[in-house]
């Protein structure tokens, strides 16, 4: 339950009045108030809420109709059902229509390269994605289908989202970082019709050849016997004209940018291959929107499962405009005057929701950076945020991790003074780098809204307000409106008060996942199974005596790095397509910087040997299955593994013997005890 009164205390960090004059919930019992309005009457609430919005047709059913209980039939949740709208409509027309927002900057654009930008309007955007949804339908695209975005963070990649919502077309935007296998694998699950890619980009130093990646994701596809029609590549590289979004309002002083000595560098397969500007040269700047009912699917991103295959989580239009919109509104205090900036990229669920729709939905101003953080230097942040004046700053605890190495020199050179609200996501934050965040980068006046989520969520589930939750370093805090948790112990049962268990949600928000595309009952088993009438989130938490919430992290087979969701299972899988593995088991090993990196055991065929090659070809084949992020960082030899009388791997001692802890619990149902001395003298040098 929310306490009655503010929370205060030691360790306690309370909104400066600066950040509370003005704010859309000024203290906690405003926060309260709402909250038990949107708990009691969620009807009201978010009916309220619709109303800023534009429907084609108003909702006349039901507002939400749901069934959360697997022993009572299928899984479904609604909201507004039989309503109209159109998800493009409402973050661009409607802006620019309506609020006569059409010359109010929606991004600023801020490329790899210092000095690399341009800017677009909101009535630019909104003409780009009219002409490129005309695009995209004279293709032969409709209603319903599925188009998979594979791109750098270009603003051609939210032209190329939104035209897909303008025209009910679901997009499945995968992760630029991902690899051509990964790609292959979204595509075949989807069944897109559609690519749309880019010739390449620079991460940093590196070169990305992204349409070569792309190439062999469609070979791969037709191998499998799935070809995919058109493949359209926007130029990212080579800094002609027809690269420029918004020719006019292009960076003055826009330097010979590294990418514009670079051109396309995979062969051109002219039956599948179109290039992006030539399709838009003559398309019309006029385009009708398709109007979906709120329930029809906006798009697929897919996240890591537990049994190693990904899953295709689905929102619908609806629901997630409200969710999106609301959360942006009061998690981030936005007043119209804000330059806020999110350094997701966009294939993550972070980028769709906090970088794409939720700030659009707004007529917010928003960064977007192509870059790195480190590159090419450590103060590449803070030199962003003083240029662009950035009030509203959202990274991940990885990102502050790891220029917190740096010091705080690269920060101070830079004055910041423009930031009012700090937000952080991805994965528990420490309190060290809490700390350093709150002290450091926001001058000690700067609340940080540390906001835990999930792609399955689609919004903010637990996280703070900037003037009405004082803060406690490392806890996001309390549930946000209309969300009502719950701790359960393994029993099922739920706990009051102080309690630690299985972080679950009793009912339904509006931009919770509708279904896993074409896979409901993974669905069902995977979110509703354990604890009939709850939906499980997969994380454990602590609900400490003030009530707050403290997420301790996965509770399944998953793995976070850097932020990201991997299951031991894909990697396992990917190890064991080398010949010279026979076994592998993964577990999680923490690391200063990534909070937690892959530590993999392999057990080796006959005739094979442990060398040094075989651990760098090990590495490098996981990289190339899955991508980048998913890279080892150890790999141990294991001649045996510890596994039960039944033959399951017990990866729980693994997990012990890779951070050299000699109390290993209750090893009682372990088949064979000679093996572990010989695990830990093997054991990897580690961080
Ligand atoms: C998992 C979801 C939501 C966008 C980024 C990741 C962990 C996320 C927090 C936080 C503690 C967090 C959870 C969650 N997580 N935010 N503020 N505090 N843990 O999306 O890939 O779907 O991962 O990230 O474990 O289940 P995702």
């Amino acid at each position: 339950m929310i306490p009655d009164r503010t929370p205060v205390g030691r360790g306690v960090y309370h909104a400066t009045a600066e950040v509370a004059k003005g704010a859309h919930v000024p203290n906690f019992q405003k926060y309260k108030e709402l909250y038990l309005q949107s708990i009691q009457n969620p009807e009201e609430f978010w009916g309220k809420i619709a109303k800023e919005y534009y429907w084609k047709t108003p909702n006349t059913g039901s507002f939400l109709d749901y069934n959360f209980d697997v022993t009572k039939g299928n899984i479904y949740i609604k909201w507004l059902e039989g309503a109209t709208t159109n998800l493009c409509y409402n973050v661009l027309d409607r802006n620019v229509n309506e609020k006569k927002l059409g010359d109010k900057i929606a991004y600023y654009w801020e490329g790899n390269e210092p000095g690399d930008c341009m800017q677009v309007t909101y009535k630019g955007l909104l003409q780009q994605v009219c002409k490129f949804a005309n695009v995209l339908r004279a293709q032969g695209v409709k209603k319903g289908d599925r188009i998979s975005i594979y791109m750098p963070m270009m603003i051609e990649l939210v032209v190329a989202m939104l035209a897909c919502a303008r025209i009910g077309v679901i997009h499945s935007i995968v992760f630029a970082g991902f690899s051509s296998e990964s790609l292959c694998e979204r595509i075949l699950d989807s069944h897109c019709s559609i690519l749309i890619t880019a010739d390449g980009f620079f991460r940093g130093d590196k070169f990305v050849n992204l349409k070569q990646i792309a190439d062999e994701a469609l070979r791969k596809c037709r191998e499998r016997n799935y070809t995919v029609g058109k493949c359209i590549v926007a130029k990212h590289l080579g800094l002609t004209e027809d690269t420029l979004i918004d020719e006019a309002s292009t960076c003055p002083q826009s330097p010979a940018a590294k990418r514009s000595c670079y051109n396309l560098q995979a062969p051109w397969n002219a039956d599948v291959d179109i290039w992006w500007h030539e399709l838009m040269k003559d398309a019309s700047d006029e385009c009708e929107p398709e109007w979906c009912d709120a329930e029809d699917p906006l798009f697929i991103l897919y996240t890591s499962g537990s049994t190693g295959k990904p899953k295709g989580v689905q929102h619908t239009v609806g629901g997630y405009l409200l969710y999106t919109a609301t959360t942006f509104k009061y998690v981030f205090d936005y007043k119209p005057d804000d330059v806020y900036w999110c350094t997701a990229d966009i294939g993550w669920i972070t980028g769709h929701s906090y970088l794409a729709y939720g700030p659009l939905a707004n007529g917010a101003t928003s960064v977007m950076f192509e870059g790195l953080p480190t590159y090419p230097c450590v103060s590449r942040f803070w030199e962003i945020i003083d240029k662009y004046k950035v009030t509203t700053f959202y990274t991940a605890p990885t990102a502050i991790r790891l220029l917190m190495k740096y010091g705080e020199e690269p920060v101070k050179r830079f004055s910041r003074e423009s930031l009012k609200i700090l937000g952080t996501v991805g994965e528990p934050i420490n309190p060290e780098a809490w700390l350093w965040y709150y002290n450091v980068v926001g001058n000690r006046r700067c609340p940080i809204m540390d906001t835990f989520w999930q792609t399955e969520t689609g919004g903010h589930m637990m996280t703070p307000l900037p003037a009405a939750i004082p803060l406690k370093p490392g806890s996001a805090t309390f549930p946000f409106f209309g969300v009502v948790p719950a701790i359960l112990n393994e029993s099922g049962e739920e706990l009051e008060g102080e309690a630690e268990g299985y972080l679950v949600f009793k009912r339904p928000w509006p931009s919770i996942m509708r279904t896993l595309y074409g896979n409901h009952e993974r669905f069902e088993s995977t979110y509703f199974k354990k604890f009939p009438g709850y939906f499980v989130t997969g994380d454990g938490c602590r609900r400490d005596g003030d009530g707050y919430y403290w997420i301790t992290g996965r509770i399944d087979d998953m793995l976070n790095v850097s932020g990201h969701l991997l299951s031991t299972a894909e990697v396992e899988s990917a190890l064991l397509e080398d010949a010279a593995v026979a076994e592998a088991a993964v577990v999680s090993h923490p690391h200063p910087v990534k909070g937690e990196c892959l530590y993999c055991f392999v057990t080796l065929r006959d005739g094979h040997e442990f060398t040094k090659t075989l651990v760098a070809e090990l590495k490098a084949k996981v990289r190339e299955k899955i991508g980048p992020i998913a890279t080892p960082d150890y790999i141990q030899n294991a001649p045996g593994l510890p596994k039960t009388r039944s033959g399951k791997i017990m990866r729980r001692v693994l997990r012990h013997i890779a951070r050299n802890e000699r109390d290993l619990g209750d090893t009682s149902t372990l088949a064979d005890e000679t093996v572990i001395e010989e695990l830990f003298s093997n054991r990897c040098r580690t961080l």
